[in-house]
């Protein structure tokens, strides 16, 4: 009988013919981990087939070295990748990737790039050592370093004298944003995390301001009011642009198609609810001209996203296709019978308690037309899928399938879940399942009419329609 890993290697190796007639078909080479990213050489991830097979060798690759390595390195490798979460963060802040962009493909000397970002040369050698045994740039001679393809993705795009004055002035500083974010907040809430769940106090909170990382802030304010003080200006910048990033991670459908934006009649009027600096609207707006929005949020969000809208969709802002409007959304909503409002990215940082509130006004104030869009990740139960016949009798959801020998998929899907508990100990937030979602809206005096997915592993966010009742 064949042996499990055997099986497992066979599944990489199947699916491995479709990514190769994926390159064949567009004359494209394999990606080379060793040379820097260049647009297009990645997997055509909007083709289903090729983004199953991907997801497929992952998930097998994952299992068959779980399976071959033993358990105690399994488990304490992956307790230690915080170390790297920080060691990323180090790169991101440093200009690491900047730095070494300047070098060209001969790379650095350790001396060389510590000198331009004013730190100890051999703490970076260590750091970048560490970054280049888990495949983030390369040592391409000893103590002389080098962009990979997937430190390269850390570029930032400006002249590194010019980042060390202001580094998240630019989209293209976005994933480095978000990885600050996760070499900050998320290590540091994280650290947290059992303290929280085992003190009593807050062990049953659904409060925001008694999250993990408000313990480690040894803060009372919820992220949002503390990002807002005074000193902490840097950090409310970064959040915003590395909402980008988290839009990039995902196919541009995700945003533009699914609900049927281009049937809602010329000049409908979408409101973005907690918009932030306008992500989502920007991108719709770009492929639906024809719809009008209102992005709102916290006051200080809004004057930065007014002042980039300024920059990339000036005519837009000026004949007021795209306005911003401050607005808290626990109170009541100023705009009554849109067309559409949007939920993007909120539901999942708060708890059921102030989920609950947010809908409730956005009810109040919806006429008998109006749609809710919600989107956030739908996630799915890893049990085996034959036990989900309740979570996909909801038009739209996905089946899960698990090709044999993979007992969990989301070993090449890890996202959906740790965003769960990242979004605990950010904000006592949490992603949630269709039947949770269907269960708050019912509450709320909304009904879940359908859902527009991508994946049937929250790898991709979803789309979440409900009407009011
Ligand atoms: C995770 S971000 C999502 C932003 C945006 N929807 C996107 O997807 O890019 C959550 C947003 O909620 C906003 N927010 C938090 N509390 C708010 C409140 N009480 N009223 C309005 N917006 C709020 C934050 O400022 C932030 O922009």
């Amino acid at each position: 009988m064949k042996s499990s890993i055997r099986a497992l290697a066979e599944l990489v190796l199947k699916n491995i013919d479709v990514l190769e007639e994926d390159c064949a078909r567009r004359g494209a080479d394999i990606p080379s981990l060793q040379d820097p990213y260049k647009a297009g050489t990645e997997f055509t991830l909007d083709d289903p087939n090729v983004q199953n097979a991907s997801t497929v060798i992952i998930a097998a690759a994952q299992q068959l070295i779980q399976t071959v390595q033993n358990p105690q390195v399994n488990l304490l490798m992956t307790a230690y990748s915080t170390t790297l979460a920080g060691a990323i963060r180090v790169a991101t802040e440093f200009h690491l990737a900047d730095i070494l962009n300047e070098a060209g493909e001969a790379g650095l000397h350790v001396k060389e790039i510590s000198s331009q970002c004013k730190a100890d040369p051999v703490k970076i050698g260590q750091i970048l050592r560490l970054l280049a045994s888990s495949w983030i740039f390369k040592e391409v001679k000893p103590d002389v370093f080098a962009n990979n393809r997937n430190s390269s993705i850390m570029v930032k795009g400006l002249p590194v004298k010019k980042l060390q004055i202001s580094q998240y002035s630019k989209p293209e500083g976005a994933t480095s944003a978000l990885l600050g974010i996760i070499g900050d907040e998320m290590i540091k809430g994280s650290s947290f995390l059992y303290e929280t769940l085992s003190d009593p106090k807050t062990a049953f909170s659904g409060e925001s301001n008694e999250a993990a990382l408000c313990r480690a802030f040894n803060t009372n304010l919820t992220y949002w009011d503390y990002c807002e003080q005074p000193d902490q200006q840097a950090r409310r910048l970064r959040f915003g642009v590395a909402m980008q990033a988290k839009s990039k991670l995902e196919p541009i459908e995700l945003t533009t198609k699914g609900f049927d934006w281009k049937g809602l009649k010329k000049d409908s009027l979408v409101v973005d609810v907690g918009g932030g600096i306008g992500t989502f609207s920007l991108a719709l707006v770009k492929e639906h001209p024809h719809l009008r929005y209102v992005i709102q949020d916290r006051g200080l969000v809004i004057e930065d996203g007014i002042e980039r809208t300024k920059v990339y969709f000036p005519e837009e802002l000026e004949t007021g296709r795209i306005s911003f409007q401050e607005h808290n959304f626990f109170d009541a909503q100023p705009i009554k019978n849109a067309d559409v409002y949007i939920l993007k990215f909120i539901c999942h940082d708060w708890s059921n308690k102030y989920s609950h509130i947010i809908l409730k006004r956005l009810r109040e104030a919806a006429g008998p037309n109006s749609r809710l869009v919600i989107v956030d990740k739908v996630i799915p139960y890893i049990c085996p899928p034959s036990e989900l016949n309740e979570e996909i009798s909801v038009p739209g959801t996905w089946k899960p399938e698990l090709p044999e020998p993979i007992v969990n998929m989301s070993g090449g899907i890890i996202y959906p879940h740790l965003s769960s508990v990242l979004m605990m100990l950010l904000h006592h937030g949490q992603e949630r399942t269709v039947s949770n979602f269907s269960e708050l809206l019912a509450g709320a005096g909304w009904k879940l009419v359908e859902v527009y997915q991508h994946d049937a592993f929250g790898q991709y966010s979803s789309q979440i329609l409900a009407v009011p009742v």
